[in-house]
């Protein structure tokens, strides 16, 4: 492990007013939002979406890295170029997600675990020599009477730890994205403790193998409530539940934190990430990296009219400037 090139990839993920956008959405995750708007199902029209995405002009004055499926990782634009050379043109560093999505966990009904532990050194070579400094595995949690089950939290603390070694032996930088999910009619209370609780496993986890957490990024949910829970809590609100809870379970020494977008519905990722602005001064960098947060607009706007390109980048664009500001205080 060279700790000195992981805390560089960091600092390059982190650099303000920056964000890293999530395109990693899997063929079936994809296909499920390509269905909802009419796009149909194929290679080829994922590869012409993210060749939209991969191409916006000046999208780097606000991204500094893309995460990336395995699909996305091989593909290349129309004219031949790979996607890989585009965003190494721009500077944005490239990232992969490397779990392999979700299974049952054994005798929890409703609870997953995430699958991909197996061959992923094998894997992981082959991404960095396509150019990939940073890696990104999800684990999901449902807030519920019995759950998350301490069972679910230790399980994937153990995968998230063991992907996170497996990265750093290779330099590339690990995104552990414990996504705390937004369905069900929580309060932000419980919310909070899911989230206290949760990250103590992980951090106790991560500390007792060893991983190097200056050279690691948390992808994690905001302190909020749930999506049936009614009246959605005011960003002020959630800034101060959020930041109290990152203070007091997450290492001061974290190379950085970033949120994922999480199916908040509107701009909301957007406003509570500019309320977390209020709520620092912190320890740690803080910033997002958002998948729908910042895609939406975009996509709806080139399933209703594929050939406009251009029009379809300019939204993409403005939300990725949107969450810049909001990095800074300043989304209005
Ligand atoms: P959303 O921001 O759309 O939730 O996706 C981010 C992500 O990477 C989920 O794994």
């Amino acid at each position: 492990m060279n700790k000195q090139t992981l805390i560089q990839t960091v600092a390059r993920l982190m650099e303000s007013p920056k964000g890293i956008l999530a395109i990693d959405e899997s063929m079936s995750t994809c296909g499920k939002r390509f269905a909802k708007l009419g796009v149909p199902e194929t290679e080829e029209k994922r590869r012409e979406y993210r060749e939209l995405l991969v191409t916006a002009p000046e999208i780097e004055k606000y991204i500094s890295g893309y995460i990336l499926f395995d699909e996305t990782i091989r593909q290349s634009t129309k004219e031949g170029k790979s996607f890989t050379s585009i965003l190494q043109s721009k500077g944005i560093s490239i990232g992969i997600k490397v779990d392999q999505g979700l299974a049952d966990l054994p005798n929890h009904p409703i609870e997953k675990i995430t699958q991909g532990i197996d061959g992923l050194s094998k894997r992981l070579q082959e991404y960095k020599s396509m150019g990939a400094s940073f890696a990104k595995w999800r684990a999901v949690y449902t807030v519920g009477e019995n759950t998350p089950s301490v069972e679910c939290m230790q399980e994937n603390a153990i995968l998230l730890t063991k992907y996170a070694t497996l990265c750093q032996e290779l330099d590339i930088v690990p995104i552990i994205e414990p996504e705390v999910l937004i369905d069900g009619d929580y309060t932000i209370e419980q919310s909070y403790e899911t989230n206290a609780k949760n990250l103590d496993i992980i951090f106790s986890e991560l500390r007792n193998s060893n991983v190097f957490i200056s050279g690691v990024i948390l992808k994690n949910s905001f302190v909020f409530s749930g999506k049936e829970a009614g009246k959605r809590v005011p960003a002020e609100k959630v800034a101060e539940m959020t930041a109290k809870c990152f203070k007091a379970h997450i290492p001061a020494h974290i190379g950085g934190i970033v949120f994922i977008s999480g199916g908040q519905p509107g701009d909301e990722a957007a406003i509570n990430l500019n309320a977390m602005y209020q709520a620092g001064p912190f320890p740690w960098p803080l910033s997002f990296s958002y998948g729908r947060g910042i895609q939406n607009e975009a996509l709806q706007a080139w399933a209703k009219n594929p050939t406009d390109v251009a029009g379809a980048q300019v939204l993409l664009l403005s939300t990725a400037k949107n969450n810049s500001l909001a990095t800074l205080g300043k989304y209005k």
